[in-house]
This record gives C-alpha cells, sequence and structure tokens, in this order.
C-alpha cells in the first residue's frame, strides 16, 4: 500500500516564545497578515510537504494558541514546552512526544511559527536536497546585508558546514560573516537525537540551542550542509509590529503580482489587498483601493471596485460591484452593486439583479433580474424575480423585540417610499403607491395605496411666516401668476 503523506517522518514548528516585542495580549503567532495567523501560514507550508505527522511546540500563552490550533490545523500535535529554554529543548520535547507512538526515522524538518512567508515549496526543496546529498542536518541559510542579531553560518576553508555560532556568542571576525541561519532545517531523526542529548546549556544566554546539533553531528561523521535562498522574505520573522507590517505588504505584494500573473488585472496593487485565501478567475478587474478578504471568490469578467471591501463575498460571472462595502453576501453573474452600497450577511443578489447607491441589506434573497435601485433598507426578505422596488423603500422588519419577514413576490413595481412592515407578504405583479405603508398582504396583481387627502392651505406662509424670504418669494409668486389673490384662510387650521 502506498503511504497516504509521503513527505518526511515529521515537521516540527517552534512557537513556545513570548513574543514580547509585539507589545500584545494576543500571543505574536496569532497576529494575521494576508488574512491567516502567521502561525497558520507556517502550517499551510509544513503541511504542503507531506509530512506523516505535524507537531507544534507551544508555552508562552499555551491555551490561546491551543484553541486557534484547534481550528486551523486540528490535526497537529500540541507538544508543552518545560521550563528548560531554548529552541534544542523545543525540539527535544516534541521529537520524545512523536517518538512515543514508535521512534521516528528518516527526516524530521524544524521550522518556526513566526516566519509567514515561507513556502512550501523551499521546503520542499530544503527536503530533496537534504535526502539527494543523504546529509545528517541541512539548513536553510540567507546572505543578509545586516545579520545583527542571527546566528552566522561557519564554513571550512573547502566552504563545507562547520557550525552556527549565536550572534551573542560569536567573536567579531565571527559577526562580520553575513550568511545567517534561517532557523529552519531538515535533520535525520536519529542523528537529532543522538545530539540533542548531548547538548547542554553552557553559552551566554544559559539555553539549549538547538545550532548546536550541527557541530555534534559532525563530530559523529555526518555530513552537514546548507541551501542558501537569495529570497531573505522567505526566512523572515516578525518580532514587531514593524516587521509585521512589512511582512504584511509584501505578502500582498505576491499575492496581487501572483493574480497578476494568473490572468487578473489588478489596476493599482499599491492599493490593492488581497487575502490569501481569496480566490479569482481569469479576467477579473480589480480596480483601486479595494480590499478582498476571507472566502471571497469573483468569478470571470466582474468588476470590482474601486473603493470596495468584500469579505466572504462571492461574486458572480460579469457582475460590477462600485464603492461598496460587504460581507458574507452572494452576488449573482452580470448583477451591479454600488455605488455607496453595505451589504451585510446572508444578502443573495440573483442574476442581472441590482442594488443600488446607499443601500443596506441583509438576510435578503433577491431573484433574477430584480432591482432595488436607490436608498432603502432591505433585510429578513425575500423578492422574486423582475421585481422593482422604488426608490426608498423599506422593510420595516424589527418590532422592537423580534424580526419578522417580508415576502414580496415576482414582477412587483412599488412606488417611492413604500414600507413593508413586516410580516407582510406582496403578491406576483402587485403596484404600490407613493408612500405606501403596507401593514397587511396585498394580493397579487393589487393596487395598494395608504392615502391620507392632500390639502393646501394658500396663504399660510404669508399668515405665519410674515417677512421671511419666503413670505417674500411666495408673494412675488402670486402676484406674478395672473391668478385670484392668496385665500385668506387661517394658517392654524387642522
Ligand atoms: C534562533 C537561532 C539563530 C537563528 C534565529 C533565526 C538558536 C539557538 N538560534 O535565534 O541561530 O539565526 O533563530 O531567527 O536556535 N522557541 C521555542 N522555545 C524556546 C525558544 C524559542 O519554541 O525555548 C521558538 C520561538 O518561538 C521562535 C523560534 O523558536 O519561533 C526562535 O526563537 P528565538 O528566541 O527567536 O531564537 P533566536 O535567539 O532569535
Ligand atoms: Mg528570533
Amino acid at each position: 500500500m502506498i503511504p497516504e503523506n509521503t513527505g518526511p517522518a515529521a515537521v516540527i514548528v517552534l512557537a513556545a516564545g513570548a513574543g514580547t516585542r509585539m507589545k500584545s495580549r494576543t500571543p505574536k503567532i496569532l497576529h494575521e497578515i494576508g488574512g491567516r495567523s502567521m502561525v497558520a501560514h507556517a502550517l499551510l507550508a509544513a503541511r504542503s510537504v507531506n509530512p506523516q505527522q505535524l507537531a507544534i511546540v507551544v508555552r508562552h500563552e499555551r491555551d490561546l494558541v491551543a484553541r486557534h490550533l484547534a481550528d486551523v490545523d486540528p490535526a497537529a500535535v500540541i507538544v508543552d514546552q518545560d521550563d528548560i529554554p531554548g529552541t534544542g529543548r523545543a525540539v527535544e520535547v516534541a521529537l520524545q512526544a512523536l517518538d512515543a507512538s514508535g521512534p521516528l526515522a528518516g527526516t524530521v524538518v524544524v521550522t518556526y511559527g513566526d516566519v509567514p512567508l515561507l513556502t512550501g515549496a523551499l521546503l520542499a526543496e530544503l527536503v530533496a536536497t537534504h535526502e539527494r546529498e543523504a546529509n545528517a542536518v541541512t539548513v536553510l541559510t540567507a546572505v543578509l546585508d545586516d545579520a545583527t542579531g542571527y546566528g552566522r553560518i561557519l564554513r571550512g576553508e573547502d566552504g563545507t558546514v562547520t557550525g552556527i555560532r549565536e550572534h551573542k556568542d560569536s567573536s567579531e571576525t565571527e559577526r562580520l560573516i553575513r550568511e545567517v541561519n534561517s532557523g529552519i532545517y531538515a535533520f535525520d531523526a536519529a542523528v537529532l537525537r543522538d545530539a540533542l542529548a548531548h547538548v547542554t546549556t553552557d553559552n551566554s544566554q544559559g539555553e539549549k540551542y538547538l545550532t548546536d546539533v550541527l557541530g555534534l553531528a559532525r563530530e559523529s561523521g555526518g555530513r552537514v550542509a546548507a541551501v542558501v535562498t537569495a529570497d531573505r522574505w522567505q526566512v523572515e520573522g516578525a518580532n514587531d509590529r514593524v516587521q509585521l507590517s512589512a511582512l504584511g505588504a509584501e505578502l500582498n505584494r505576491r499575492t496581487v503580482e501572483a493574480w497578476m500573473r494568473a490572468g487578473v488585472t489588478v489596476v493599482d496593487p499599491a492599493t490593492t489587498w488581497i487575502d490569501s485565501s481569496v480566490t479569482l478567475d481569469e479576467d477579473v478587474r480589480i480596480l483601486p483601493n479595494t480590499q478582498l478578504h476571507g472566502t471571497t471568490t469573483v468569478a470571470r469578467d466582474a468588476v470590482v471596485g474601486p473603493d470596495t471591501t468584500l469579505t466572504d463575498v462571492t461574486v458572480g460571472e460579469g457582475a460590477t460591484v462600485t464603492r461598496t462595502h460587504g460581507s458574507g453576501a452572494v452576488i449573482g453573474a452580470r448583477a451591479a452593486v454600488g455605488p455607496f452600497t453595505y451589504l451585510r450577511p446572508g444578502t443573495v443578489l440573483g442574476e442581472t439583479g441590482k442594488i443600488g447607491a446607499f443601500y443596506e441589506t441583509k438576510n435578503v434573497t433577491i431573484g433574477r433580474g430584480s432591482k432595488l435601485s436607490h436608498l432603502g433598507y432591505a433585510g429578513d426578505a425575500e423578492i422574486g424575480e423582475d421585481t422593482n422596488i422604488g426608490c426608498g423603500n423599506i422593510t420595516a422588519n424589527y418590532d422592537g423585540e423580534k424580526k419578522h419577514r417580508t415576502v414580496i413576490g415576482s414582477g412587483v413595481r412599488t412606488g417611492s417610499n413604500t414600507v413593508f412592515v413586516a410580516p407582510v407578504t406582496v403578491g406576483d405583479g402587485a403596484y404600490s403607491g407613493a408612500g405606501a405603508v403596507i401593514r397587511k398582504d396585498v394580493p397579487a396583481g393589487a393596487l395598494v395605496l395608504t392615502v391620507a387627502a392632500q390639502r393646501n392651505t394658500e396663504g399660510w406662509v404669508a399668515a405665519n411666516r410674515p417677512g421671511t424670504r419666503s413670505a417674500e418669494l411666495a408673494q412675488a409668486a402670486t402676484k406674478d401668476s395672473s391668478s385670484t389673490p392668496a385665500s385668506t384662510e387661517e394658517g392654524n387650521q387642522p
């Protein structure tokens, strides 16, 4: 039988650190870029090499982190680090936990939970090199202009990697080395297990350094090598909010570029933000100042933006969404939304339908070809096909205690300022007059009017607002029109 996971024996993700420089009540690795936590990015990269097991080492804010992990990767084995500090100890406790169900053999990969731009492709390259060269340890490195703080890669005269020296433990000359340890490695499981048993805390930080494994592996005759990446972003961690936003911007730049290469027009990449979880079809056009979040999907030929934020919204083929703030909505093919439209969860707009300017919608299903063009609120409602909802219509869905439904049929035409006092049903093909307040069901094909007779009290302004600009203009107008003089009717009549 072919095993399901053909990748390394295990990936161990280190995430026990405190991340104090974030200055946050939220654990560092739960901070988000590109719409998902840093640790979720790290776990996706780890998963993509198909490890047989995946462990994550936690300690700081352990319960908060564990709860998040249950959402993003429930199969991950959560391992608690004890009081002994250091990356070496973190890997040791993980290895012990994984070994409990039979000692691991083969490749064990170590990565960090706070390195969100690492791709599965680079991790796979590390594993492939490690296994092809039959190394004991293969470390991923990068050459930086400023290597301050990082462990330096020590190489012999022939260029072979001989070890790693932590910044704090390094000499003046070692500090000139610009090739740094990313903290991401592939190990042979047996070598790692044996070496960790010999790693001490005898260093400037009093920690068990994972980096000491390289020297020990060499001493016992193993090959140690490096994969050098030219893409420093992939090995960069976020320690504070400045780095977090730099990584977020770079991730976004990569996401937007990938979509452009896949056939999406992005007019202004600098003001377009697309979460990693969003999917777009070919020939979608994204106009400036647009943010696409969550599970948003946009189908072919649709145009989104400018100035639009969509979260978990499905945009159909050829639809247009202009200056809109939407979440949890479905927009049908060739439908039009905006400008200045607020789509709330449960909004479903049918094909070729329209939700126009200054509309708010929530929990409403709108049939094919129906239009809510201007100024209104539609909530807890169902609207049929080819219905035209006039300007300023409101579903009065809330009685102060409960929400009620409005059901409007197909082919309905409503006059401006119609109010539907829910629960209420309007039959197919019905019409309403301007200002109708519909409190009772309207049968199919009926005209509903709720009319109070109009009374004009002539001369009211002259009598009650004498000397005002209105009175002056009214007087001029009544003189101009050669009509009969203003009535002397009393102003305060009911
Ligand atoms: C470590 C490396 C250093 C490398 C750098 C890259 C060691 C000794 N040093 O240094 O060579 O250049 O990463 O960023 O490994 N962690 C735990 N448990 C611990 C300590 C750390 O899980 O006890 C986790 C942290 O959450 C973090 C990662 O390990 O994800 C690295 O820890 P950090 O303290 O940042 O290591 P550095 O000292 O920066
Ligand atoms: Mg660090």
